[in-house]
């Protein structure tokens, strides 16, 4: 009993300390992408969506949904059920189903909104670092969840993220580790389109500053890095996600300050990075979605 006093006491002190650091601290965070190897292969088609829908929801999950703690729960299963594939049917592949977020169809606050992609995006790029083949989202349209709208059929935020996502990022994933916020989230595939990386950056902060800058780590091994070159001279093609009107909770999302809406076609609308100098580090809005392309960012990983 004692023990466990001291334990709560001392989580409680540690999650106060962060709070604090989090509150003061401007960054200058340094991305680094591991670029001769890759970590892991996803399947071509890695984003899949199901048809189904399931039962409950919980009012805090727009909150835990942008706690990096809670979202990083998870991942330990992931990791576990790729460790026992490689070990006992390294012919076959793990994939995600049914993956909703919420049970109950879903929470009609938050699963069909622009603060769902917080734990998405962060799905899709968590499940392919740990050598998942495909991410099945539960679902493409039903409950509260849908990728559409169950009744207009027009996309939900989520569903532009998992078009991004398919687009841009190829199936080889690379490792990426930054010395930045834990609100910080990056992801970094091959690109889909040769020849470069992706990057997929999450801001969950409302509060920490940093500008990213990102390194091409050409050392295989080890964590300390030998720095070939930086970004390359090419124009980075940035896709910014953020919500309508700065509400986190709207169906409506931007990209790049415009909103996405069906044509008149009722096609997709174009979706256009723009350009931005690679000289300068990528700014990721608080609480918004980036897809950077590196086009000239030399990954023998990617050759
Ligand atoms: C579907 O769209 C309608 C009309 O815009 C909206 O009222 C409803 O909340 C949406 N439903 C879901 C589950 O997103
Ligand atoms: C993330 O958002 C915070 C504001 O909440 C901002 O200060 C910070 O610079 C952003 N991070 C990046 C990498 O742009
Ligand atoms: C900023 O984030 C913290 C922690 O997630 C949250 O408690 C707070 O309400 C947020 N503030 C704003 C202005 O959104």
């Amino acid at each position: 009993m004692g023990m466990i006093r001291v334990i709560g006491c001392c989580v409680l002190l540690s999650l106060f300390a962060e709070a604090i650091s989090i509150i003061n601290a401007e960054e200058n965070v340094e991305v680094r992408v591991k670029s001769v190897t890759s970590i892991a292969k996803t399947d071509d088609n890695f984003v899949c969506a199901t048809l189904d829908w399931w039962p409950r929801v919980d009012k805090n999950l727009i909150h835990r949904i942008q706690d990096p703690f809670f979202l990083s729960q998870v991942a330990k299963t992931y990791s576990d059920l790729s460790k026992v594939i490689e070990e006992f049917g390294p012919w076959s592949g793990a994939w995600v189903g049914e993956a909703g977020g919420a049970y109950n169809s879903g929470s009609k606050d938050v699963s069909h909104t622009f603060a769902n992609g917080f734990w998405y995006l962060d799905q899709l790029g968590m499940t392919a670092t740990l050598n998942h083949k495909v991410y099945c989202r539960q679902t493409f349209i039903g409950g509260n969840y849908g990728l559409l709208n169950t009744t207009s059929f027009i996309p939900n935020p989520d569903y532009y993220g998992a078009l991004l996502w398919h687009r841009l990022m190829g199936p080889s994933v690379l490792s990426v580790n930054h010395n930045g916020s834990p609100y910080l989230r990056v992801y970094s595939h091959c690109s889909r389109n040769k020849p470069g990386v992706t990057l997929l950056i999450i801001n969950m902060s409302n509060s920490t500053s940093s500008r990213i800058s990102v390194v091409n780590d050409m050392n295989p091994y080890t964590t300390n890095m030998e720095v070939s070159n930086k970004g390359g001279a090419k124009l980075r093609g940035e896709y910014h996600l953020t919500p309508k009107d700065g509400n986190i909770q709207s169906d409506v999302v931007l990209l790049n300050g415009t909103p996405l809406m069906l044509t008149r076609s009722n096609d997709i609308p174009r979706l256009k990075p723009k350009f931005m100098d690679p000289t300068f580090p990528i700014l990721v809005p608080p609480q918004s979605f980036v897809f950077a392309t590196l086009r000239d960012f030399n990954a023998p990983a990617c050759a």
